[in-house]
């Protein structure tokens, strides 16, 4: 694409009064007076290309106005453009994909299970809806020329190119390569740097002459780690700090001569090279009165600004449109009557192209008010939204999108269960999906990259059927439905012949957890090539479930006194005697197992009691519930709504007990969804950075004077040494961050002797950390930092004489140094548990396969350092068991379930030295239908130590 030029646009004859500058050539060359509208066409479309033709006006001829009559032929063929009314690109006719490049072979996929992305032929749309018709199909994949040429059984080999490369993929997984409708990839880059930040051109709040395209760096390598969870287009938008942030490119993840191309540039990476659409992007709500809003300097300071300020440039562009349009009629029926050239502008040319039909647009809005204002400027000027993005309300208000202009409700791009961070995110639901599908309304999994790491947004789509949207709408989330809306139906998101040859081959179930491609095709080429296939069981039938789509919404009821049976699974280290057979009922009195194993008389009784609630499960689990380690949990209730916190604690050493505040609707979600004791210390600079002491507390207590709320009012001494550490008082460098601890650290080992005046102050708890009698935790992602820190260890110890009892929280590059963390028994809590190399310190992390052998958490394991999975973003309280479930199902066998469990309980109690009473066990289970680390795995009892039981029923 050449930057700078208006972009190509599909020609269309003109239609209407033929142009009196048209009529008077037509006079000259009499020979052409009756000439039809195709020739017409042509005379525009070489005016427009500039081709000579006969009796063409010499560049001197001037208009009775004095204008150029080259130029205002010109402007002529501009209006031309200006009217053409794109169409999607065609799929199956093409002989070639306009991106493939010659020479490259073509390849039979043999053996494969596929997903085509629309169900059989014949199935009625009501039948298609309910989930019929749709199903894994056993097929060979054929790739020639950049498409998909044939989907068939059995393709012989000697129907098709000599030249071809064959792959087999032995009954595995095949689905059309995903979409990512909502990503940042290329122009916010990671490992995050200032100079290459270019998401947002925050130089005003209305830019939609911005293009993303100027800022998207072809060697961002998360480009390339996306496309190892099996996305080969993402859209990448600007940012949402503006009202308007500018135009957006749909790419694909394939990038210089490694992936197949022949240059690194971003145009070589346009899914579509012709163009045939635009796109743009525009954001609602907190951003813009945020980043703008300055009292008395400037707006918009509300969203009544904002309103204004969308309706405002509306207005700029609709008179530029008005005027060209004018312009236009005026100059084609007489060149003679225009005073001046085609007015243009290139400050609104693209808001015109949208309200000219000519661009797709997508609007981060979350709330009502959000949506409902923004409806209200495409009626007032008439455009269209091809989806809500952040649309995380959109199931609540259905009619409103509905009567969005055009007739076509928007798509609502949401995340699975990423909620709480800002008072947008506060109101929304992991069900939204199911809801928006009921309303007939389209819901699109996102990854906001690098928000979310784009390369798990299949796992967002899988947590969408967990949350009951149905199976193929949930895989249709991530393929067919951004594929229509981006305006490719009939070229990405389905494995059919017409259709873009990007294919993913995976490993499992792409809808189930711990699901990696084996392989990625773009435009036909293999992507990798020497991907990692991690060792697990050839995946069985694939038959999507049919009964989560059954799944609700529920408030438990509270119980004494329940009795469960059908449990096939027990993974408590509980003392109850477990008798060894094939199922086993729990009897729970008072919130707490008094009888596990046949129980036959304890049930009989609970049956005859009709107090008693009696739960028959199939395939039932009996598990430990779950800890949340160093989250916001208890010291806030939205993160970035400081009210709602307890405040950072830059300059000051704290404890969190002293600011602990219970019963926020994060709490009871994360109580409701397992985890029923959490370990929350003092923030730092913000979420995930620690200062001062933690404390564990029981998230189903409503006030922390509930008998037995707070179980440890001090579990560990915190520090951050990530790179907020240069934020710190006085600790300008990683250097000084370090010195100050050693520092401390080595005054409480002379000061040993000393009476401690406070008990509660920073040098009593330091004095207590160096004797071992309470853990060090500290934030820090960075391999080298860890190194140092080990070094402080050992130094501080040498001193003291004694053993610091030390963990990292982060520990994005701890694999690095596993062995050295191994033999100095240091734990580590992963946090985020998979890293997307966000920041400068997490950079070397592992991201797993194909791209590597495992994550962070089996290079610990396997080193044999104790680890756990933290809570950095309160929202994860979700996916704790489907995170543990990952490290169990992508652990090559590495460990067992109870061991993955270890991961979010008992480990944490290990390295923190927290003694576990052994009553505990009985009082902290999660009761499960299925397996806790399958999509499909439904809670049915909760029990947090409080004498009841949480009852889904
Ligand atoms: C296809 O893959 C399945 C599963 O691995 C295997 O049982 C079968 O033999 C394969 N068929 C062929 C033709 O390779
Ligand atoms: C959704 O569409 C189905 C099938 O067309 C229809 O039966 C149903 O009433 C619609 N539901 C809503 C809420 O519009
Ligand atoms: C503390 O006092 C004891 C005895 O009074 C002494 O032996 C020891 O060296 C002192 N420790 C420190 C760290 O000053
Ligand atoms: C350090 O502690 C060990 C074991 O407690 C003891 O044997 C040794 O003498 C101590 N050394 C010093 C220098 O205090
Ligand atoms: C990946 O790691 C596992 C466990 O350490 C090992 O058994 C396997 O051989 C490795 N695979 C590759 C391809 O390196």
């Amino acid at each position: 694409m050449e930057k700078g030029s208006l972009p190509p646009y599909t020609e269309e004859p003109l239609h209407g009064v033929q142009p009196a500058w048209k009529q008077r050539r037509v006079r000259r060359s009499r020979g052409l007076r009756f000439v039809g509208l195709a020739a017409l066409a042509f005379l525009v479309y070489a005016q427009w290309r500039q081709l000579p033709t006969s009796g063409s006006s010499s560049s001197h001829d001037i208009t009775a106005q004095g204008l150029s009559v080259e130029r205002v032929q010109e402007d002529l063929a501009v209006c031309a453009k200006l009217r053409s009314k794109p169409r999607d690109p065609i799929g199956l006719g093409r002989e070639k994909n306009a991106r493939y490049i010659d020479g490259h072979k073509p390849t039979l996929i043999k053996n494969a299970t596929v997903w085509v992305g629309e169900p059989v032929e014949g199935t009625s749309a009501a039948d298609a809806r309910q989930g019929k018709g749709w199903s894994w199909i056993s097929a060979d994949v054929y790739l020639e020329y950049g498409l998909i040429k044939r989907v068939e059984k059995d393709i012989d080999l000697f129907s098709v190119s000599e030249d071809v490369l064959v792959y087999e993929a032995k009954g595995r997984p095949l689905t059309a390569g995903l979409i990512d409708m909502h990503s940042h990839a290329g122009v916010d880059s990671l490992p995050s740097l200032w100079g290459t930040e270019d998401t947002n051109e925050m130089s005003s709040d209305i830019t939609p002459y911005a293009r993303s395209i100027d800022g998207i760096q072809p060697d961002d390598y998360q480009i390339q780690v996306i496309k190892s969870g099996g996305v080969t287009t993402s859209l990448v938008l600007p940012g949402s700090g503006n009202n308007m942030g500018g135009e957006a490119y749909v790419i694909k993840h394939a990038v210089g001569k490694l992936d197949g191309r022949t240059e690194v540039s971003a145009a070589d990476m346009l899914a579509d090279p012709d163009q045939a659409w635009r796109f743009m992007k525009m954001a609602c709500g907190e951003n813009a009165k945020r980043v703008y809003g300055k009292v008395g300097e400037r707006g918009p300071v509300s969203r009544l600004g904002e309103s204004w300020e969308f309706r405002h440039a509306f207005e700029q562009a609709s008179k530029l449109v008005r005027e060209q349009d004018d312009w236009c009629k005026s100059a084609e029926l007489d060149v003679n009557n225009v005073k001046g050239y085609l007015p243009q502008q290139l400050k609104w040319e693209s808001l015109g192209a949208l309200l000219r039909g000519q661009v797709h647009l997508n609007t981060h809005c979350y709330t009502v008010p959000d949506l409902e204002a923004f409806v209200d400027h495409t009626n007032e000027f008439k455009f269209k939204v091809r989806a809500f993005h952040h649309a995380h309300q959109t199931y609540l208000v259905p009619e409103i999108l509905k009567r969005a202009y055009g007739g076509d409700p928007p798509a609502s791009a949401i995340f699975a269960n990423t909620l709480w961070y800002k008072a947008e995110s506060y109101v929304g639901s992991p069900y939204a999906g199911k809801h928006l599908y009921e309303e007939n309304l389209t819901a699109i999994y996102v990854s906001d990259n690098p928000v979310l790491n784009a390369q798990h947004v299949v796992f967002e789509a899988a947590k969408g059927y967990r949350y009951g949207l149905p199976y193929h709408a949930a895989l249709a989330a991530v393929t067919t439905a951004p594929a229509e809306r981006l305006g490719f139906a009939e070229r990405l998101g389905k494995i059919k012949p017409g259709f873009d040859a990007d294919v993913v081959v995976w490993d499992s179930d792409p809808l189930s957890v711990g699901a990696a491609p084996v392989q990625v095709w773009i435009d036909g080429t293999a992507q990798f090539e020497d991907p990692i296939e991690l060792n697990k069981p050839t995946p069985e039938v694939l038959v999507p479930d049919l009964s989560l789509a059954e799944v609700k919404e529920e408030e438990p009821s509270v119980q004494k006194t329940v009795v469960y049976t059908g449990i096939s699974k027990v993974l408590l280290d509980t003392e109850v005697k477990i008798e060894d057979q094939e199922t086993y009922s729990a009897v729970l009195v008072n919130g707490k197992i008094s009888c596990l194993g046949s129980c036959t008389s304890e049930v009989r009784a609970a049956k005859s009691d009709k107090s008693a609630k009696v739960i028959d499960l199939e395939n039932g689990y009996l598990v430990p519930s779950f800890v949340a380690f160093g989250s916001m949990l208890g010291l806030n209730a939205i993160d970035a709504e400081d009210v709602t916190a307890n405040g950072p604690n830059v300059n000051v050493f704290s404890r969190a007990v002293d600011g602990l505040a219970l019963d926020t609707k994060k709490i009871n979600v994360a109580h409701k969804w397992g985890v029923t004791r959490a370990i929350s210390a003092p923030v730092f600079t913000g979420p995930a950075s620690h200062h001062g002491v933690s404390v564990g507390f029981l998230t189903g207590a409503n006030t922390a004077l509930e008998p037995g709320a707070v179980f440890a009012d001090d579990v560990a001494v915190h520090y951050t040494l990530d790179l907020n550490a240069k934020e710190g008082a006085g600790t300008p460098s990683i250097s000084a961050a370090i010195g100050a601890l050693r520092h401390k650290l080595l005054e409480a080992v002379t000061s040993l002797n000393e009476t401690v005046k406070d008990p509660f102050s920073e040098p009593a708890y330091l004095r207590k950390v160096i004797s071992g009698k309470l853990p060090l935790v500290i934030t820090v992602q960075s391999a080298d930092t860890i190194a140092a820190l080990l070094k402080v260890k050992s130094e501080v110890e040498s001193a003291s004489n004694s053993t610091i009892r030390l963990a990292i929280y982060g520990g994005a590059e701890s694999h690095l140094v596993a062995k050295e963390l191994a033999k100095a028994d240091v734990g580590v809590i992963l946090a985020p548990f998979l890293s997307c190399r966000k920041a400068w310190d997490e950079r070397r992390a592992l991201v797993g396969a194909p791209l590597n052998n495992g994550t962070a958490v089996d290079a610990l394991l396997e080193a044999g350092v104790t680890t756990a999975i933290g809570v950095e973003q309160d929202w994860v309280v979700y996916d704790l068991a489907l995170y543990a479930g990952i490290a169990y199902k992508n652990g090559q066998g590495q460990i067992g379930e109870k061991e993955a469990f270890g991961l979010v309980n008992g480990n944490l109690f290990k390295m923190l030295g927290l003694k576990e009473d052994k009553e505990a066990s009985k009082e902290h289970f999660v009761v499960y239908e299925g397996s806790p680390f399958e999509i499909g795995g439904r809670i049915r009892g909760v029990a947090g130590g409080r004498g009841v039981v949480q009852v889904f029923e």
